[in-house]
């Protein structure tokens, strides 16, 4: 994709480097437009450098090009970091004093603003007008972090994460018919993705199992592919079609996941636990239909645990020195006792995978099922380097993009 990342003068405009870093490596073309003000913090050289692209702020320079014009038309996305008070101000108000805001004019993509100013100026009446009046137009317009300040002051206003900017930009460009993840970054790369739920019979009729409809990890699948990777999908139930021209192999049960995860995943390069593995089995499997007889006692059912295949795979991996990157799931819902995030933080101290992404299931605040067979998703990517949770919502085809994109950040090396 052809991507322009407007800059704005604020002290956040160093972070907006490791987004440029993100949109290059996952193969993207990015031209900077910086503000006059912006390069107070950050000169033009750096961007230059970065992007490998000549930068510029001014609408007078090569004037026979018609930049704003050009730019503007070619962009499939443009993205501001830092959007600061003034530049809300003078988008919202149709201003065309330099390059960046000529060349919004001309926008035909998708726009993301990701704002960064103190919360005083985020919380007046004024910026949240602009905010209002950009929305409305359809532009789009990240709410700022919650944290500290460039001063001794913390509250709403930092810039979001590099990776949450990336994250979001990803989405909407999926709904305006862009591929995310550049196609050749992956390649010659092994990835394994286990999807579905298992189904653990009692008889040859019946079954315990979950509602896992197994969207999210055939769309890993999918974005695995795109991004060239050779994949291998291992299905358990699912309840979506499966692609045909990726390695398919079948599977029912824990115990036969569990075969197929460990044969896969000796010359796997990545391996994805998109898989809800029932935690428990019957104790045996009845060869013939349990019947209902009338006259006998209600029928009980004993269960026994089902080996942790993501928690076994990372313990020989690091028993074997293996390379494998390894990503968990993680199904939560919150209770009186922690929130859905200390459970995720514990999960993966305890699987001791690369990535969890965490899902938070249940019902909605309005009673909607939050995740289990429902298109759009909603994730956070926990790192087990400790570093901040990345944010990916959208589609479950755009959340997986932006895991794989997560993914490839963390294996490709630069
Ligand atoms: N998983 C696994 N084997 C199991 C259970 C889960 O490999 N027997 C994997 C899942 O594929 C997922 C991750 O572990 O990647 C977390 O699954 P989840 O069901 O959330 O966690 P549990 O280990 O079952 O923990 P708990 O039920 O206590 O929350």
């Amino acid at each position: 994709m052809r991507i322009i990342l407007g800059v704005g003068g604020g002290i956040a405009a160093y972070k907006a480097a490791s987004l440029l870093r993100l949109f290059t490596e996952a193969g993207h073309s990015v031209t900077v437009i910086p503000t006059e003000a912006s390069l107070k913090f950050i000169g033009a050289a750096t961007w230059e450098a970065l992007s490998g692209h000549s930068v510029s702020n001014d609408v007078f320079d090569q004037v026979e090009k018609v930049n704003h014009v050009r730019l503007g038309h070619q962009a499939d996305l443009m993205v501001v970091a830092p959007a600061t008070a003034d530049l809300l101000a003078r988008a919202a108000g149709g201003h065309a004093d330099d390059l960046l805001t000529n060349t919004l004019l001309m926008a035909h993509g998708p726009v993301l603003f990701a704002p960064a100013m103190h919360s005083e100026m985020w919380a007046n009446p004024a910026t949240q007008a602009n905010v209002a009046t950009l929305r409305s137009r359809g532009l789009h317009v990240l709410e700022p972090a919650v944290g500290r300040l460039t001063g001794a002051d913390s509250g709403p206003g930092r810039l979001p994460e590099p990776e949450e900017i990336y994250a979001a930009a990803m989405a909407l460009t999926e709904s305006a018919g862009h591929s995310s993840v550049s196609s050749a970054v992956l390649a010659g790369r092994r990835v394994v993705i286990t999807a579905g739920g298992t189904l653990e019979p009692l008889d040859p009729v019946r079954y315990l199992g979950n509602r896992s409809s197994g969207k999210q990890g055939v769309a890993l699948a999918r974005a695995a592919q795109e991004a060239g990777a050779e994949v291998t999908l291992i299905a358990a139930h699912v309840e979506v079609e499966l692609p045909d021209d990726v390695e398919l192999i079948r599977v029912e049960t824990a115990l036969q996941l569990r075969a197929a995860v460990q044969q896969a995943v000796a010359d796997a390069d990545v391996l994805i636990m998109a898989a809800a593995v029932a935690d428990f089995r019957p104790d045996h499997t009845e060869q013939s239909k349990i019947k209902k007889r009338d006259d006998s006692a209600d029928p009980v059912i004993t269960l026994v645990r089902n080996p942790d295949i993501l928690a076994e795979v990372v313990a020989q991996r690091n028993a074997q020195g293996g390379t494998q990157f390894i990503v968990g799931f993680a199904a939560e819902t919150g209770d009186d006792r922690g929130d859905v995030l200390d459970y995720a933080r514990a999960k993966l101290a305890r699987k001791g995978c690369d990535l969890l992404v965490l899902n938070q299931v249940g019902q909605g605040s309005e009673g909607q099922e939050r995740t289990f067979g429902r298109d759009a998703n909603q994730v956070l990517i926990l790192d087990q380097d400790g570093s901040e949770p990345i944010k990916a919502e959208g589609s479950k085809q755009a959340v997986a993009r932006a895991v794989i994109q997560r993914i490839v950040n963390k294996i490709v090396a630069l």
